[in-house]
Order: structure tokens, then sequence, then C-alpha cells
């Protein structure tokens, strides 16, 4: 029997389900190792399911070469170094396309509550302040009809623009390493533009691309300068994605409305300028987070996990070059 490492807490079911498989080195305290301590854990292990907070680079690797497989419980794979798993024959696998339609849903939540002001007016509220109606009270801007930008047109930035586009008339454009086939453009009315454009001419700009080395910092001061003092910026995509600081400073100053911030540098710590101002809405990394679309992520880390370890093609493999794995 392969011994696997759980290297977080995950839903009892799904953990059963492992252990008919697998002798499993559960994380059921959900400490977030140290890299020392998660190497120190994967000693012997054949396998790992992990969570975007587990790193796993090449000198991980590189001390336990008996590690066959990482299932990461997640879209985004920017924790694990592909180009060494594929040097050393390891198989990565994701869970994408169980979260894209929830995923997407949030998106367009944090766009609306961050163009409505509604994390401000909340607090308003709560902190008694709301004495009288008046005529401009937490006047925001209008979602509906007006131009959504979309930079990383994969499966979930399509699907926000499908609600955009048709729940809300919103013209929608999108920036994206590669132009969509124009029978997916169609029925959403997507324009491709450049990035330059994107920034000009988005109301409510949504990042939905991948974090890496080349997307560190796609916004930052200069591209926020280019946005319109009247626009939002939504973040669902990856902490590091945004300048933070940046995106601070031009908060503050009002040199772009008002942004909603799902993901930070370096969280769960988020930048306290951030925390001190009133026009951002700050939500702790919870775009994918239902209860049924967390349980079939789960689900898919387990079936990755089983198939590759059992010898056979996992469902959503990263890296399927590696395949058939050697030794399992
Ligand atoms: C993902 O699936 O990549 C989400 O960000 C959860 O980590």
């Amino acid at each position: 029997m392969h011994r696997i490492l759980v290297a977080r807490a995950l839903y009892p079911e799904t953990l059963a389900r492992l252990r008919q498989h697998f002798e499993v080195d559960y994380n059921g305290d959900d400490i977030v190792f140290s890299p020392r301590e998660l190497s120190q854990r994967l000693q012997g292990k054949a396998g790992a399911l992990t969570t975007g907070s587990e790193r796993i680079d090449a000198s991980v690797l590189d001390a336990h070469p008996q590690l066959r497989v990482v299932a990461n419980m997640a879209v985004g794979y920017n924790n694990l170094d592909i180009a060494a798993f594929d040097a050393r024959g390891v198989l990565a696998t994701n869970t994408p396309d169980v979260l894209t339609e929830t995923t997407a849903d949030f998106g367009f939540a944090l766009m609306m509550a961050t163009a409505r002001r509604m994390a401000e007016s909340e607090h308003f509220l709560r902190a008694g302040q709301w004495t009288k109606w008046r005529y401009d009270m937490f006047a925001g801007s209008d979602v509906h009809g007006a131009t959504l930008g979309i930079l990383g047109m994969g499966r979930i930035g399509q699907a926000i623009a499908r609600r955009g586009a048709l729940g809300f008339g919103m013209p929608v454009i999108y920036h994206n390493r590669s132009r969509l086939p124009a029978d997916q453009e169609g029925p959403i009315g997507a324009r491709y533009v450049d990035k330059a454009t994107l920034l000009r001419e988005a109301d409510h700009l949504v990042l939905v691309l991948p974090y890496s080395a080349g997307s560190h910092h796609a916004i930052g001061a200069a591209e926020l300068a280019q946005m319109k003092p009247t626009a939002t910026l939504t973040n669902i995509a990856r902490g590091g994605i945004v300048d933070d600081a940046a995106l601070a400073r031009a908060l503050s100053e009002r040199r772009i409305s008002a942004a909603g911030l799902d993901v930070f540098e370096g969280e769960p710590a988020v930048n306290p300028a951030l925390l001190d101002l009133p026009n951002v809405v700050l939500t702790p990394h919870i775009a994918s987070a239902t209860e049924r679309t967390r349980r079939a992520m789960a689900d898919l880390a387990a079936d990755n996990l089983i198939a590759a370890l059992a010898g056979s093609r996992p469902p959503t493999p990263v890296n399927p070059g590696v395949l058939p794995l050697a030794g399992v």
C-alpha cells in the first residue's frame, strides 16, 4: 500500500476514501507547514494532497525521490514548480472545471459589491452612523451596461464574461495570451483588445489570469494610472498579480474608484494600507468556497491521487507528459 500525505484538513468522507487505498499521514490539525515540516512529513510518501499553501519545488522533489504524484486541491498550481516536476518525471494534478461557475459567481459578486459600495455602507450602518437618507449617500457606479474588462480569458474569465454580457448587458473586452476562437467570442460579443486598451476602456476590470513570473505585478502603478478614475478593479486570481502597495496608493488618492480583492501578496497577511481604506472590499481567498464545490475539488484531488498511484491516467493532470509514471 502506498503512503501518502494529506497536507491539510480535508472532508472526512474524502479522507475515508483515501484511507481505503493508501496508508495516510493526515495533518488533521491543519497546521500550515513550514518548508522544513513539509519536507519531514513527505518522508517515504509516494503521493501528497496539497493546497495552494504548500510549495513543492526542485529541492523538495530532490529530497524525496520516491514522491510520484502531487494532487493540488486548486485549479491554480503556482505553488508547484512544474518544470522541476517535468525534469524528474513527477506528476502534478489540479482541480479545474469543478470550480469554474462557483468562482465566476464570486468574481461577479465581488465586482458588484465593489461597484455598489456594499462593504463600506454595511460598516457605516453597523457603526450606527445611519441617521437619515441622503441623495448621494453611497452612490456607486452602475454594473449593468458598463464595460466589463477581463484580463485572463480562461474558463473562469469566460464564465464571468457570460454573466456580464447575457445577464447585465455589459459590453465585454478582454486581453489574454491568445484570442478566443470566433465561436466562443460570438455568443458573448467579447472583443479582444491589447492590454493598454483594456486598462483604458474598462469600467470594471476583473483579473482572472494565472500567476507566473510573467504576470507578477501585471497591475502596478503604471497600469493603474491608465485606468479610468471611475473604474473598479477586482482580483480573484492570485496575490502578486497586483502590486498591492501601488493599489493602496491609487485607491487612497482616488486614481481608481474602488477595488475588490479576494487574494493578496503574501496572504494570509494583508498589506495594512489596504485595511484602512474605505473603498476596497476584502475577502479571504474564498472565491471557490461553496460546500458543493469544495467537496468536488477534494474529490477530484483524491480521484487524481488514486488513479495516478494505481498506474492509470488521472482525470486532470497538469503535466501529462510524465505519464505513464515510473515505479507505481
Ligand atoms: C484555486 O483553485 O486556485 C483557488 O484559488 C483555491 O486555491
